[in-house]
This record gives C-alpha cells, sequence and structure tokens, in this order.
C-alpha cells in the first residue's frame, strides 16, 4: 500500500479553502491508502505567534479534522513536534538543499514582506522541513493546494540530491491537487488564508456564514442586477461547483449569463448548500467539544505510531549517510 502524507499548520481554524484545497482530499485518501495527516506546529513557529495560543489552536485543528472525517483508526493524525525526528532529518536533508533554490520560493517571498521585523531563519528553511516531513515517512503522493506545489518541486528536488549524495533511499514524492485547488478568499482578490483575514471557516454559525457570503466579492463586471456576469470569473462559483447538485450549477450559470437572476439569488442556494453540508462537521465538533480527553488521546496515539515509524528511517538514514553510531 502506498504512504500519503499531508500537514496543515495550527492555525486554530480550518477555512474553506483548506477544506476543499486538500481536506477533503485527505478524507477521501485514507480508504485506499496509509495515510498520515500532520498538525506542523515547528512550521507555525516561523510566524510570530503567541506561545499561550499554540496549544489549544492545535487542538482545535486535530478537532476541526476529526469532524471533518479523519478517521483514526484508518489514518495516523498525530502533531509533528511529538516526533522530533522531524527536525533531526531537517537538518540532514539542509545540507543537500541549494541555498538559491530557497531564495526563489515565492511563499517565503511573500511571508517576508509581511512579517518584515521577523525574517527568521526558520522562515527561510521552512521548505525543507516540510520535504523532510514527507521523506520520513517515505510517502509517495502528497494531497495539497495549488499554493504547495512550489515546495513539493522543491521537496523532489532535494530528494533527487539525497539520492545523488547518498544513494537511492527516498521514494519521490508527487503532489495530488483536488478539483478545487486554489479557493480565492471573500475579497475575490487573492487566495483564502487566515493571515489575509478573507476566509469563512468550517466552524462558523450559520448566520455568520450567511453573512459573509451575502457581501462577498462576485464578477467584479457585473456591477448593476442587469449586467450578465462570467460565472468563470466568479470566486463562488467554484463552491457551487462544489456543494451544489449539477441542476442547480447549470441553473446559477444560465441565469447569471443571462441576467435572469442576480447575485443574491445565487448566493443564497449557496449559503443553504454550504449550511446543510457542514450540519453534520459541525454536530461531529460538538460530540468531540463534549469529550476534550478523546482529542488528546487521538493525537497521542498518533505519535506514537508516526514516531515508530520515524525513528526505523531515521536509524537507516544515519548509517546510510555514515554517521557514527
Ligand atoms: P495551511 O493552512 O497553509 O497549512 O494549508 C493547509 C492545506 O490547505 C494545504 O494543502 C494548502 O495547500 C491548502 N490550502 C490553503 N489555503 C488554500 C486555498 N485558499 N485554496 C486551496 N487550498 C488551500
Ligand atoms: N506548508 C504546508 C502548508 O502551509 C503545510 C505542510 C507542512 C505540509 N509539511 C507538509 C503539506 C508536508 C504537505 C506535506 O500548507
Amino acid at each position: 500500500m502506498e504512504t500519503v502524507f499531508s500537514g496543515i499548520q495550527p492555525t486554530g481554524e480550518l477555512h474553506f479553502g483548506n477544506y476543499l484545497g486538500a481536506i477533503r482530499n485527505w478524507v477521501a485518501l485514507q480508504e485506499k491508502y496509509r495515510c498520515f495527516f500532520c498538525i506542523v506546529d515547528y512550521h507555525a513557529m516561523t510566524q510570530n505567534y503567541d506561545p499561550a495560543e499554540m496549544s489549544r489552536r492545535t487542538l482545535d485543528m486535530a478537532t476541526d479534522l476529526l469532524s471533518c472525517g479523519i478517521d483514526p483508526d484508518k489514518s495516523v493524525l498525530f502533531v509533528q513536534s511529538s516526533v522530533p525526528e522531524h527536525a533531526e532529518l531537517c537538518w540532514i536533508l539542509n545540507t543537500v538543499t541549494p541555498f538559491g533554490e530557497l531564495a526563489r520560493m515565492t511563499q517565503f517571498k511573500d511571508k517576508a514582506e509581511r512579517q518584515e521585523d521577523n525574517i527568521n531563519v526558520g522562515l527561510f528553511d521552512y521548505p525543507v522541513l516540510q520535504a523532510a516531513d514527507i521523506l520520513l515517512y517515505k510517502a509517495k503522493l502528497v494531497p495539497v493546494g495549488a499554493d504547495q506545489v512550489q515546495h513539493l518541486e522543491l521537496a523532489r528536488e532535494i530528494c533527487r540530491k539525497s539520492t545523488a549524495r547518498w544513494g537511492q533511499y527516498f521514494p519521490e514524492p508527487q503532489p495530488l491537487l483536488s478539483s478545487t485547488p486554489k479557493i480565492l478568499g471573500l475579497d475575490g482578490q487573492a487566495k483564502m488564508s487566515k493571515s489575509i483575514g478573507n476566509t469563512i471557516s468550517l466552524g462558523e454559525p450559520d448566520d455568520v456564514i450567511r453573512k459573509k457570503l451575502a457581501t462577498a466579492a462576485t464578477d467584479p463586471q457585473r456591477v448593476r442586477r442587469k449586467d450578465p456576469g462570467n460565472p468563470d470569473n466568479c470566486n463562488l462559483h467554484s463552491l457551487h461547483a462544489f456543494f451544489s447538485s449539477q441542476e442547480q450549477v447549470a441553473w446559477v450559470r444560465e441565469g447569471c449569463a443571462s441576467a435572469s437572476i442576480g447575485c443574491l439569488d445565487c448566493k443564497k442556494v449557496l449559503a443553504d448548500n454550504v449550511v446543510s453540508h457542514l450540519a453534520p462537521i459541525q454536530q461531529k465538533r460538538q460530540a468531540f467539544a463534549a469529550s476534550p480527553g478523546r482529542v488528546e488521546e487521538i493525537l497521542r496515539e498518533g505519535g506514537r505510531k508516526a514516531r515508530a515509524v520515524a525513528t526505523e528511517t531515521l536509524a537507516e538514514v544515519r548509517k546510510l549517510i555514515g554517521l557514527w553510531s
């Protein structure tokens, strides 16, 4: 059985971008693959954060993932820092990573611009830690959103460099994109991201979800109700494609293009569908909230399973690269 690995930062809120870009794929993949899903707290430390909040954010993210359908009987769900081998392999891979390749990473440049007061070495090294996450479990498939494709390309290159230096050991991983790999934020401009503040999160109450959708940007060409729109230029259309039935999508496409329906009509149908899709996820979250020790237990067990694999890999790697033991 092939191995799947993916990670998500403990931002404390799972938003529609994460869900449609990546997490729904995670849930589907666990039926057929050996899956490791990791809450990457070491990565999250590269941005400004409040230490008093980190462990709550980690538990909240785990609760969200479990509520979406990550099943601890099928997948290993764990926290990155409970497996320190991630940091050890990162160091080893640092020694075959070209500095120039890291300097090209667009996410590093974007984040460095947004946190000018904190351009730390960890932020620069972030993609190498990500490569270590994946290679530690010898994962071949990595389900992510489009924003991670460049990091995956680098992970593949690091893998090839490690083969050139030490011989064949790690398999080369591949990204796996969902049919909605890039969800824009409610502003319709940038990708949906917590740090930009343009998100809808899965845990939001129904009335907030409805209100946020009602004010979300649509096709910028459609200024007045009677202007025909182009659904392909409307960010909400990618949400319809996922949450609505084929008939509803056809109704929206026709109605928007002919201006026979307004954006509010389209948004109302979308909001109803989103709210009913999220209802069972929200119910599960409430059930987990009622037994708080359960999530911690799942993470500890996941940490034990992941660590067993990681220590084995590291023992082999240390031998391969010629360290004394
Ligand atoms: P992050 O919250 O940055 O840790 O991202 C977790 C996963 O969600 C990664 O696979 C990302 O590629 C994916 N993701 C994050 N934001 C978006 C977005 N706006 N559209 C599609 N996928 C996304
Ligand atoms: N950098 C990824 C993100 O922000 C999260 C991540 C860390 C990851 N390690 C990973 C994703 C390994 C896939 C595989 O979305």
